[in-house]
């Protein structure tokens, strides 16, 4: 039978009779929804809306894109350029754009004189250096999506480009705009923990989106696109330089790919799961049941409307796609296990841990102060005060699209161009470059196996 979270804590408590739960009452003291950040003092209401052409129209430049259906006023999507026609296509219906203003590839839209505020650089890792660069000499403003570049110096150039222009780009960390994630930083900064003293930092894949996106999907060849601790977990790593907010000093990490490789494929097992695989059935990675049966991550087929359609589309994509091939038999190079350990100023310490194999998802994240601690999960988080033995309860209202860090983001940096002032981003290219930088020296450090200093 399934027990509640606090049951479970009320189990744990009793059977270790850990004192860590015996000076605080088992009962909440106090509990709080986290609010909503829209209300930000700074944001001015604008004049006229932001006009953006978008590069890359899939899934993160439909997410950004769609911001301006919502809230005409603050942004107009005028441009796309998209080279798969079905989703030039229906980004062009959805934002009504000028047929003069589609383009097939991001460079056709360089060779015309500057036309909109910005650009959204939504396009795979391995084109976010070009478009960036030639938007930035041609004067226009940036929303480049992470990671910056699968190369440091590449980040570098972007940023010396950046600064020299005096162009804005916010790089999309978007945890950083999570009600969540701002709350949980005002309370480590507001004194209430004391002395910060350490963190640990857990992503939690869940399987399935493991094989989704890291074994069968876009990502799944590092040297195409970028190592998974850039790919998945700049996020992490940013959203720990953003707590501590100090500067990391130096970092050793570790990580293989274990078991999505071809020893571990089951006996009778096939090239594609359709094909007659004795073990489909019973496989949790089956591209039958996760694709057709269960109807989950389809988003990537670009599925007809028509209902009766969609499973014969499916079929045919799991026959001729990756997403249809056995996640023992793909040439896939990211790792499925990767720890890290850094040291930032002043001595603080994190752990941070990326794990392909949860039955669940949501970022977790434990911060031990020298007068109080916080547990999360990304759903609420409690903060332990040592001093009064109380409890409080926080709890994450907005929950879409990042912990709502999507929207959020684009709306301070819809503002920040607006205003011409970046400082109403949390997330600039100066402040980002930093965790890309811990990344980079993390894959070295897993590759010489020795402790590399991160020097920005
Ligand atoms: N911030 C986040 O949380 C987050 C989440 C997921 C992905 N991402 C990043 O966002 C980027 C896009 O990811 P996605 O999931 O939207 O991928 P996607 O494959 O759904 O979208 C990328 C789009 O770019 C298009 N494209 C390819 N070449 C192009 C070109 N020359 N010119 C213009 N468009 C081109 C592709 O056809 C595709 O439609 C990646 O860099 C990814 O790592 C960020």
């Amino acid at each position: 039978m399934p027990i509640s979270r606090r049951q479970l804590l009320k189990t744990l408590g009793a059977a270790t009779g850990v004192a860590v739960l015996s000076g605080f009452t088992d009962e909440t003291d106090a509990r709080q929804v986290i609010p909503d950040l829209s209300a930000n003092p700074l944001h001015k209401k604008p004049e006229r809306a932001i006009t953006v052409v978008t590069l890359g129209a899939g899934s993160r430049g439909n997410v950004y894109g769609n911001f301006a259906l919502s809230y005409p006023d603050e942004m107009d999507v005028i441009g796309v350029a998209e080279p798969i026609p079905l989703r030039n296509e229906r980004y062009t219906k959805k934002h009504n754009i000028a047929e003069a203003n589609r383009f097939t590839s991001w460079e056709q839209v360089f060779e015309r004189p500057k036309f909109a505020d910005a650009v959204l650089i939504t396009t795979p890792d391995n084109l976010h250096y070009g478009p960036c660069m030639a938007a930035l000499k041609a004067g226009y403003d940036v929303l480049l999506e992470k990671p910056i570049s699968p190369s440091e110096k590449e980040c570098r150039d972007i940023l010396a480009l950046a600064k020299k222009t005096g162009r804005i780009v916010a790089v999309c960390h978007v945890l950083r705009y999570a009600p969540y994630f701002v709350k949980l930083r005002e309370i480590m900064h507001s004194g209430v923990l004391g002395e910060i003293v350490s963190i640990q930092h857990m992503e939690p894949i869940e399987h399935i989106h493991m094989s989704h996106s890291y074994v069968r999907g876009n990502w799944h060849d590092r040297n195409v696109t970028t190592p998974i601790i850039l790919a998945k977990s700049c996020h992490d790593l940013d959203i720990m330089r953003w707590l501590i907010g100090k500067p990391c000093k130096q970092i050793v990490a570790m990580g293989n790919l274990k078991w999505f490789r071809k020893e571990n494929a089951p006996t009778g097992s096939t090239d594609r799961c359709m094909d007659g695989c004795a073990a489909e059935s019973t496989c949790p990675y089956s591209a039958m049941k996760i694709y057709y049966r269960e109807r989950g991550w389809t988003y990537v087929f670009d599925l007809p409307e028509e209902k009766e359609k969609q499973g014969d589309f499916i079929l045919e994509k799991l026959r001729t796609t990756n997403y249809g091939r056995c996640v023992y038999k793909m040439d896939n190079n990211q790792e499925d296990h990767y720890i890290s350990c850094m040291e930032f100023e002043g001595g603080v310490t994190a752990n941070f841990s990326m794990e392909a194999f949860t039955s669940y998802a949501g970022r977790r994240t434990r911060v031990m102060g020298s007068m109080g601690d916080i547990v999360g999960d990304m759903e609420t988080f409690t903060v332990n005060d040592f001093r009064t033995n109380k409890s409080t309860v926080y709890d994450n209202s907005s929950g879409d699209g990042h912990g709502g860090g999507d929207w959020n983001l684009v709306r301070d940096w819809l503002q920040a161009v607006g205003q011409h002032n970046p400082a109403l981003l949390t997330s600039t290219i100066d402040a980002s470059i930093e965790s890309h930088v811990m990344g980079f020296m993390a894959e070295k450090s897993r590759k010489t196996k020795k402790v590399e200093a991160v020097r920005v």
